[in-house]
């Protein structure tokens, strides 16, 4: 009996033991990742410096609005000057993180299509982390990533409805920042997973917040937007207000900005499960409700988030990223 009492005092002593080791290692391990990269809060680059050009060319028939009510850009392929930019940032060098979520049948449908064309065409020459969130390392595609990239990949859990996915990818991104993410990047872009990037898509888009133009509404009247409009919802924006519309498919920011991004969408998100309330468009309407109480600082056209199915109209001069092929009832019953 005795014997047995102290057999289980040893046990419960090196678990103890392992405990703490295992934090202890941790710790020491993210101080090196941060002296290594030591990560800074740049500061975004003012609309004064000639980066952006916001004059309209009369000539032009389209006459896109190039910065908001509030003075901060709208990157039109036309408004940036790339060979300003990489001076800026070669004395200013910045690391850039890009979180995707690849779960269910998106996992092996989309996202090495998303790994190819972003190794070719995000942040060329600048350094990258991409952070995959999937649920089955199974199928992990195989990507042989230029230099100055880099992956981690984490898993999830599973989600039973696709609308559960979206909405759990706002406190799942926050966690990872407070945890790691913080450490070893600058600035950090959450996109969709079915997309395909198709042109260069750089530095003319960092910022402190970054919101980006939905392709169906850029150019719709406030009163017009899909904002939710029930008032018992946390996402509500009053019919007469709001400024645009901005697609979840992409948003970044710098660290400390996605953090209060992310954790005020969670938020909100939890708040309105417990009232048993479910925003019309679920994780998007609150980023839009977020995004209206606190103003982005840069904004991109919809050349940064396309979709192909629309007619391509002279706003839109080069395609940057477009939305890829969706199957939505046959992706969504195998989720
Ligand atoms: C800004 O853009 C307008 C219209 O495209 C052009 O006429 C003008 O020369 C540009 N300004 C600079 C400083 O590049
Ligand atoms: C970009 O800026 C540089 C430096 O100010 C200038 O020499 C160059 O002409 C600009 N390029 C364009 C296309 O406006
Ligand atoms: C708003 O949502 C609540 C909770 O789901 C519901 O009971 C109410 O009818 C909704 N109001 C409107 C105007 O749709």
């Amino acid at each position: 009996m005795r014997y047995k009492i102290l057999i289980w005092l040893l046990l419960i002593l090196m678990s103890l033991c392992a405990l703490y080791r295992e934090y202890y290692f941790s710790t020491k391990k993210l101080q090196m990742i941060y002296q290594c990269w030591s990560v800074k809060d740049q500061p975004e680059l003012q609309i004064s410096s000639n980066w952006f050009n916001s004059t309209y060319n009369l000539n032009l028939i389209h006459k896109h609005m190039r910065t908001t009510t509030w003075s901060a850009p709208i990157v039109w392929t036309d408004t940036y000057n790339e060979s300003v930019l990489k001076a800026y940032y070669k004395k200013h060098p910045v690391t850039v993180g890009l979180v995707v979520f690849a779960v269910g049948s998106y996992l092996w449908y989309y996202l090495g299509n998303f790994l190819t064309s972003a190794n070719k065409f995000f942040m060329v020459d600048q350094r990258v982390i991409i952070y995959i969130m999937l649920d089955d390392f199974a199928y992990m595609p195989l990507i042989t990533l230029n230099r100055l990239r880099t992956l981690k990949v984490f898993k999830i859990k599973r989600q039973r409805r696709w609308q559960d996915i979206s909405m759990m990818r706002m406190k799942i991104i926050s966690e990872h920042i407070t945890d790691h993410i913080q450490y070893e990047v600058d600035y950090i872009f959450c996109m969709d997973v079915d997309q395909t990037f198709k042109g260069s898509y750089g530095l003319e888009t960092l910022g402190d917040s970054i919101a980006q133009l939905h392709t169906y509404w850029y150019k719709e009247s406030p009163d017009k937007l899909p904002y939710e409009r029930n008032e018992s919802s946390e996402a509500y924006i009053p019919v007469g207000e709001g400024d645009f519309y901005y697609h979840a498919a992409v948003f970044g920011g710098t660290t400390s900005q996605v953090l209060k991004i992310t954790r005020e969408c969670a938020k909100g998100i939890m708040n309105d499960k417990k009232n048993n309330i479910e925003a019309v468009w679920h994780d998007e309407s609150h980023l839009n409700k977020y995004f209206f109480l606190h103003k982005p600082t840069k904004l991109l056209s919809p050349e940064f988030c396309w979709d192909l199915h629309n007619n391509q109209n002279p706003d839109i001069e080069i395609v940057k990223l477009s939305w890829s092929f969706k199957n939505y009832e046959y992706l969504r019953q195998q989720v």
